[in-house]
């Protein structure tokens, strides 16, 4: 690597942000060919970037061949084979850790890689991986990687019908399961979830089952297989399939606006060298620091930073098995204590909800190991930043607030830590290679500064989803058409006087709760499916731990006798259709919804009354029935 790459590769000034910024804009070709040199190709590439946001088509590093995991695992082999790459800490505290060095983990990945294959899987299959936070997650997903399988990681609180759906969405070949799942004092039963989904799945050919809980499970003949002896007897090495740069990596399905969950697709080449510049230096990761995330790997903050960011950086990345609360609410502290973690990166809804416990929790652990710390998943208040800074911080570490998208595949805007000055709230300033723009509703972009607006992107960055798995005409249609010739985020955002971003939150139909995706039409279509249950809107409002919950108004066909009972029922419809993590905070029977006379609901108004902010609905006259908001503000639930 020469000199003017170490520099584009490693920002370590102020100064180098803004070169680095500057060179990504005015040369992105030459930045990224600078940034991609670091790492191990079977071949290069011809063309750094082609691109045509009308169509949308995206190819970084087109002709190049790569392995992923040849770059998170076998290129570190020889420098760092016994450096830990995982250190595994399970659910219960009394339980061993683990630790897991790149020696192993290469050995463990091929050794299943190559139980993959034996098992007929080859390039391009998809594989659905509906596992809890264990080792053998991370090797299910980089041996997918391997083989050239294309793994789709189904986040293991999501129901049966919610899993099944995603098989069936990208015609799954394979599940990998475990028994069961350790959630604090709770045991989800992940086997019997998958076999009630498997149902409904013509795909599925083969089940692999790690045992986790080792309770008793149904093993279907012919068809599911455990873990220990799929790879039982299997070689543990494994030459990598040779990918082409554009080949799919991954899919991950996120809520939409509209219809179902979409299932997004990551591409190797860009992906990896886009997770692995941002991971290295917003947190500025120095060679041997542990890095926490507490992310799951079912989510996209666990695919690019527990997983392949980190672990192409050749870095100690900590998987955790467990939640917050569990066996108090002094966890997260307890386990940086204990494996002395520099780096943590968290959720607000998280803080927001340590922040509300005793202070004792915190107190009782020594945190000074912490360096950086990171939030991700929803807008940071201001407040609740201040408790981190403070109290886990101690005043002394960087908070970098990264904002991204399953979409974007790696930060967008975020600080570089220590070295972008930080504002409370604010995720400050694009990373090198994003572009944003804020536009107007007419669709104008808005210049200067102290502005709001609609955060579009507007030049292409590697890691940027590349389709919606089967229906590229949705891709467009949700990203491309809003603001002509840019990448629209869904989100709005201000642009303060030193041209810092905050970003304000979803414009659109999304809520996000507890950190976590929800469509409203997704929750209202699950809550429709009760018998008793006419017709739905569901509205998000601010909640102080969850950033947002949901508020649903469900008209039933008859006005129900025991309510509480029918909310129980609604609930449990939800969790079943889509999973505890959709479940309404709050449900109102109402007669009617406020309808324009077009049939449309004014979610306007309900999001209002959903947040006790009645005193300007605004405009109601082209409502078909104005009385109908009076009767559902006499019985809105505060
Ligand atoms: C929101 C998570 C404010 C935003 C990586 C985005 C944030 C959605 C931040 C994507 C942040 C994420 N500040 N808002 N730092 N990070 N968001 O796909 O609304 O689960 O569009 O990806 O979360 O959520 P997703």
């Amino acid at each position: 690597m020469n000199q003017a790459s170490a520099l584009m590769n490693t920002i370590t000034t102020p100064n180098e942000y803004k070169q680095a910024y500057q060179q990504s804009v005015e040369d992105p070709e030459k930045f990224w060919a600078g940034v991609a040199s670091d790492f191990l190709w079977r071949k290069n590439w011809d063309q750094v970037l082609q691109w045509d946001f009308a169509k949308p088509e995206v190819k970084w590093f087109d002709g190049a061949k790569l392995n992923i995991t040849e770059n998170c695992l076998d290129r570190h082999l020889l420098e760092r084979g016994d450096q830990t790459a995982i250190i595994w800490e399970p659910n219960d505290p009394q339980e061993d850790h683990i630790t897991i060095t790149y020696n192993e983990l290469h050995q463990r990945v091929c050794q299943f890689s190559n139980a993959l294959k034996d098992m007929g899987v080859v390039k391009g299959d998809r594989i659905c991986i509906y596992m809890p936070m264990i080792p053998e997650l991370a090797v299910a997903v980089l041996a997918c990687a391997r083989v050239g399988a294309i793994h789709s990681v189904v986040f293991a609180g999501f129901s049966s019908s919610s899993l099944a759906d995603r098989i069936n969405d990208a015609s799954c070949k394979m599940v990998i399961t475990a028994d069961g799942s350790y959630r604090g004092e709770k045991i989800v039963e992940l086997k019997k979830i998958t076999d009630d989904a498997l149902q409904s799945c013509a795909s599925i050919e083969k089940v692999i089952v790690v045992k986790r809980t080792g309770k008793e499970v149904n093993m279907q003949e012919n068809r599911d297989v455990w873990w220990h002896d799929a790879i039982d007897d299997m070689a543990d090495t494994c030459e990598p399939e040779v990918m082409d740069a554009e080949d799919m990596l991954f899919i991950l399905y996120t809520s939409g606006s509209t219809g179902k969950p979409k299932g997004m697709v990551h591409s190797s080449a860009g992906y990896m060298v886009y997770t692995n510049y941002t991971f290295r230096n917003a947190f500025q990761y120095q060679d041997g620091e542990v890095y926490w995330c507490t992310a799951d790997v079912g989510w996209i903050t666990g695919h690019s930073y527990i997983l392949y960011g980190p672990l192409s950086a050749g870095a100690v990345t900590v998987m955790f098995e467990g939640v917050p609360s569990y066996p108090d609410m002094g966890r997260f502290w307890q386990v940086v204590e204990k494996h002395k973690v520099n780096i943590f990166y968290t959720a607000p809804t998280a803080i927001r909800a340590l922040e509300k416990a005793d202070l004792s929790f915190v107190e009782k652990y020594d945190l000074s190991s912490l360096r950086v710390l990171g939030t991700v998943g929803e807008p940071i208040n201001e407040e609740a930043w201040h408790w981190y800074d403070k109290n886990i911080g101690k005043g002394g570490c960087p908070i970098v607030d990264t904002y991204w998208q399953t979409e974007t595949g790696g930060f967008m805007i975020s600080p570089i830590a220590g070295i972008t000055e930080t504002k409370p709230a604010f995720a400050t300033l694009p990373m090198p290679g994003v572009q944003p723009a804020l536009m107007d509703k007419d669709g104008n972009e808005i210049g200067g500064n102290a502005v709001e607006g609609r955060l579009t992107i507007k030049f292409p960055w590697p890691s940027m989803a590349r389709t919606i798995y089967g229906d590229h005409e949705r891709f467009k249609q949700t990203y491309f058409s809003a603001f002509e010739g840019k990448y629209f985020t869904g989100d709005g955002a201000k642009r303060d006087e030193d041209g810092y971003y905050r970003i304000t939150g979803r414009v659109d139909d999304v809520i996000i709760v507890s950190g976590h995706n929800l469509g409203t039409a997704e929750i209202e279509s699950a809550i429709d499916e009760h018998d008793k249950v006419c017709e739905t809107a569901v509205v998000g409002f601010p909640h102080d731990v969850k950033g947002n919950a949901v508020y649903a108004f469900v008209i039933c066909y008859q006005a129900p006798s025991d309510e509480d009972t029918l909310r129980k029922e609604i609930l449990e419809t939800v969790s079943d259709i889509i999973g505890p993590i959709a479940k309404p905070d709050k449900i109102q029977f109402v007669g009617g919804l406020p309808k324009t006379r077009s049939g449309k609901i004014m979610r306007r108004i309900l999001r209002k009354i959903a947040s006790s902010d009645t005193s300007n609905l605004g405009d109601t006259s082209t409502l078909l029935d104005p009385s109908v908001v009076d009767e559902i503000m006499a019985g809105a639930i505060n």
